[in-house]
């Protein structure tokens, strides 16, 4: 059987919710921003779920010695933004990890080709391939954008096992183009879209994310 990407659109009503401010076009820039706080911080729960490493310890309560559960430290964690609009997710993702590096990725679209190229690249040198790595990117259009940021990462050594993606609204064509380069990744979505328009941004979609995050409209 050959393997197939795995898609979560988790059914939560705070996703919802905020899904629904985001896409509103009458959203003001200062709220879109909330709003895709918000959307990092649910997705990044939901995608957390079986993914953060956990050790099982003895401790003390102040009455008697007790199992826990608490998250280790050890394996290392990144969070990979990719700038502009991942920046909107960053906060709510931080929230919940604490402890993960923060690695920025700037890439854009050319608006013809619809191509990226990357402008800025804080990535390290070399990825230890044990490092869980959360990639944020809201939207999914082509898929050229993630598939880049992929490639800077596993050429690195990072293991795409350990990779989660969260977006915010994620179309087919990137669906498809993301499972021909890798069946084996995990994506977390609010929303999977149908299709794109002739200018390449995903209809009905949410607009320009990172003009409307950033009040560049
Ligand atoms: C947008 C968006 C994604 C990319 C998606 O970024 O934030 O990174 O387009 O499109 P794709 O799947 O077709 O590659 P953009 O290039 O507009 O830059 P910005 O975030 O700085 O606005
Ligand atoms: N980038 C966006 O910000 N929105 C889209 O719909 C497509 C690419």
């Amino acid at each position: 059987m050959t393997s197939q990407l795995r898609v979560y659109v988790p059914e939560h009503p705070l996703i919802k919710h905020w899904l629904g401010v985001a896409r509103d076009r009458n959203t003001p820039s200062v709220l879109f921003k909330s709003a895709m706080t918000e959307l990092g911080r649910w997705l990044t729960y939901e995608a957390s779920r079986n993914w953060l490493p956990t050790e099982d310890i003895v401790l003390e309560t102040p009455l008697a010695p007790c199992e826990a559960t608490l998250i280790n430290p050890e394996p290392p964690m990144a969070i990979v933004p990719i700038l502009r609009a991942g920046l909107a997710l960053l906060d709510g993702a931080q929230t919940l990890l604490p402890l993960a590096s923060t690695y920025h990725l700037g890439l854009v679209r050319n608006e013809e080709t619809l191509e990226a190229t990357c402008y800025l690249n804080k990535l390290p040198e070399t990825i230890d391939s044990n490092t869980r790595i959360l990639i944020l990117d809201p939207m999914l259009a082509t898929g050229g954008s993630m598939i880049a940021a992929l490639e800077a990462l596993i050429e690195r050594g990072a293991n795409p096992e350990l990779f989660r993606i969260i977006s915010v609204v994620a179309a087919h064509p990137a669906l498809q183009k993301i499972n021909q380069y890798n069946p084996n990744l995990i994506i977390y979505t609010a929303m999977i879209d149908p299709d794109l328009n002739e200018q390449g941004y995903i209809v009905p979609g949410l607009g320009d994310a990172g003009d409307r995050a950033f009040g560049t409209l």
